[in-house]
C-alpha cells in the first residue's frame, strides 16, 4: 500500500492511525503496515472514532453480561471490549484467553508503602505470565488481517515469549531478537518452546530495537513491539477491566513500571477513552517507575517545568538515552524507550510522576509483595518501591486509593528470587569496562533455606526458632 499521508475517510473507518506529533498529525488507514509516521518519522497512535452519544450505563452492562458468556470473544478479557478496538467484524482474532487478571488487596504491601489500602493488579496471571499478552492478541490478529508471514520483535524476554506463543497459535512464523546473556532463563525457555526463531544478539535491548526498526521495511515482516499501535490497543483494555473491578470508582493513582513505555502509554489511552465516553468522570494520576540505572524518562521528567508541560501539550522534542542501562530487573533494562513521548503525554495529562528507584528498593519491595502471597518479577516490584517513595514525598496521601500494576509473574525469574533470599544477589560494577567489585544487595526480608536433619524433632525445633 502506498505510504503517503492522506486524510483517511473518517466516516467509513472505525479508526485511523495518526501521528502524535501535533505539527504533523497525518492520518493513515488501518491496513497500512507502518510503525512510524511515513511523513515525519513521528510515533503513531490509533484514533478510535468512539461514539460518545451512547449510554455509559448500557455499555457497562453489556461488558458485564459478556463476562458471564462462554463465547470465546467474551472469554478473552481483551476482546470482551471489542467495540473499543480498531477491528471490523468478523475479526479473525487470535486469542489464548488473555486478561481477566485479579485485582488483589495487599495488606502488607500497603503497610510497607504507608497506605491504608493498596491494590495490586496482577498482569502476571496472563497465559504467558506477563501483561504483554493483552497487546499481543491484537497485534497478531492485525498481522493475520494484513496477511503477514513472519512476526518479529526485540525483547527483554516477555514480549518475545508472548509473541512466540500468539504467533504459534496463529500458525505464523516468529523470530525474536534478544540481547545475548541478558534474558532470564524462564523467558528464554518460553520463546524456544513456543517455536520462535531465537536470535541472540551481541548487544543490549536498544541495539535489538534498532535492528527491528530496520527489519520493519521488509514486506514479509510484521513488527510486534509496542511501537506498533495495535499492541497498545489491546493493552489499553486493562484500564477497562480495572475499572470494572473497582466498581467504576476511579482510583486516585495508578502506578506502573516503565521500560519501553508501552504499558504506561496504553493505560493512559484506556483511561482517556473512558473519560471521553463519559464512563468515568476523571483520570487517575498515572505514575511510572523506572530502575535507577535505566531511567531516561525519569531523568527527563525531573528537568521539566511541570506548569509549562501541564496537560502534555508542550512535550520536549528529544530525550537523552542512557547508553549502558544497568539493572537486575532485566525486563526494564532499556536506555532508549521508543514510546517515551506518548507515555509522558499520558503522565502529564493525568498529573502523575515519573521517578526511579534503586536496586535495593526494588528487591525489598518484591519480597514484601511476596509476603502478601503474590509473586511478581523484579521489574513489577518497582511499583511498590515507587509508591513508597511517592507517599514519603507527599505526592500520594495515605488515605488515597492506589492501584499498582504488577506486570510479570515471579516464576519468570526465580534465579533472582533465590539469590535475594540466599543473600547472594549482586549487581555488576557500574564501571564501563566491567572492572570493580559487584554491588551486593542485602535483602531486608531475606529468607534463606535451612538445612534440617531428616527427623520430626529437628523440624519442630527449627520451626520454634522462627516463631
Ligand atoms: N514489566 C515487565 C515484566 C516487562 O517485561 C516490561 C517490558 C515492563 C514492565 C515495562 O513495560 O516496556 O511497556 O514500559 N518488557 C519488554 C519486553 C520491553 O521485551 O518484554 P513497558
Amino acid at each position: 500500500m502506498e505510504k503517503t499521508a492522506r486524510a483517511a475517510d473518517q466516516t467509513a473507518e472505525k479508526a485511523v492511525q495518526r501521528c502524535i506529533d501535533s505539527a504533523c498529525g497525518a492520518t493513515y488507514g488501518l491496513r497500512e503496515r507502518i510503525y512510524v509516521c511515513p511523513r515525519c518519522g513521528g510515533t503513531l497512535e490509533i484514533l478510535c472514532h468512539l461514539d460518545a452519544s451512547g449510554d455509559p450505563a448500557a455499555m457497562r452492562q453489556r461488558w458485564a453480561a459478556r463476562a458471564a458468556s462462554r463465547d470465546p470473544r467474551d472469554v478473552s478479557g481483551v476482546w470482551r471490549y471489542r467495540e473499543m478496538l480498531p477491528f471490523d467484524e468478523p475479526i479473525p482474532f487470535v486469542t489464548l484467553f488473555e486478561g481477566n487478571t485479579p485485582l488483589y488487596h495487599g495488606p502488607r504491601s500497603s503497610q510497607y508503602c504507608g497506605l491504608d489500602d493498596l491494590r495490586l493488579k496482577h498482569q502476571g496471571c496472563n497465559p504467558t505470565g506477563s501483561f504483554k499478552d493483552t497487546g499481543m492478541t491484537t497485534a497478531i490478529t492485525q498481522a493475520v488481517v494484513l496477511g503477514a508471514r513472519t512476526a518479529v520483535c526485540a525483547s527483554t524476554g516477555n514480549t518475545s515469549a508472548s509473541l512466540a506463543a500468539y504467533a504459534g497459535r496463529a500458525g505464523l512464523q516468529s523470530a525474536v531478537l534478544l540481547p545475548r546473556g541478558q534474558i532470564s532463563s524462564g523467558k528464554l525457555a518460553q520463546s524456544l518452546d513456543y517455536g520462535a526463531l531465537v536470535c541472540e544478539i551481541d548487544g543490549n535491548f536498544d541495539d535489538c530495537m534498532r535492528l527491528i526498526q530496520e527489519l520493519g521495511d521488509d514486506p514479509s515482516i510484521y513488527v510486534a513491539n509496542s511501537i506498533n499501535p495495535f499492541r497498545i490497543e489491546g493493552q489499553k483494555t486493562v484500564a477497562f477491566e480495572m475499572m470494572e473491578q473497582c466498581l467504576w470508582q476511579v482510583p486516585d493513582h495508578v502506578v506502573v513500571p516503565g521500560g519501553n513505555m508501552g504499558n504506561s502509554t496504553a493505560l493512559g489511552k484506556g483511561f482517556q477513552e473512558l473519560l471521553d465516553l463519559g464512563m468515568i468522570d476523571r483520570l487517575p494520576k498515572l505514575s511510572v517507575i523506572q530502575a535507577e540505572g535505566a531511567a531516561p524518562v525519569a531523568r527527563l521528567f525531573a528537568t521539566l517545568d511541570l506548569k509549562q508541560a501541564a496537560g502534555g501539550a508542550n512535550l520536549p522534542e528529544t530525550m537523552a538515552p542512557v547508553e549502558n542501562p544497568r539493572t537486575l530487573a532485566t525486563a526494564i533494562k532499556i536506555g532508549a524507550p521508543v514510546s517515551w513521548k506518548k507515555a509522558l503525554r499520558a503522565v502529564l495529562r493525568s498529573e502523575g510522576k515519573v521517578i526511579s528507584v534503586s536496586e535495593q528498593e526494588i528487591a525489598d519491595a518484591k519480597a514484601i509483595i511476596g509476603h502478601d502471597g503474590i509473586g511478581c518479577e523484579p521489574g513489577s516490584a518497582t511499583t511498590v518501591a515507587g509508591i513508597r517513595k511517592l507517599v514519603t514525598a507527599g505526592h500520594i496521601r495515605a488515605d488515597e486509593n492506589v492501584v499498582a500494576v504488577l506486570t510479570g509473574h515471579m516464576l519468570k525469574d526465580p534465579d533472582y528470587v533465590t539469590a535475594y533470599h540466599r543473600g547472594t544477589l549482586a549487581i555488576d560494577s557500574s564501571a564501563k569496562d566491567g572492572s570493580g567489585a559487584p554491588q551486593a544487595i542485602h535483602g531486608a526480608f531475606q529468607n534463606s533455606p535451612q538445612r534440617v536433619a531428616a527427623n520430626k524433632a529437628a523440624i519442630l525445633a527449627t520451626l520454634e526458632r522462627r516463631r
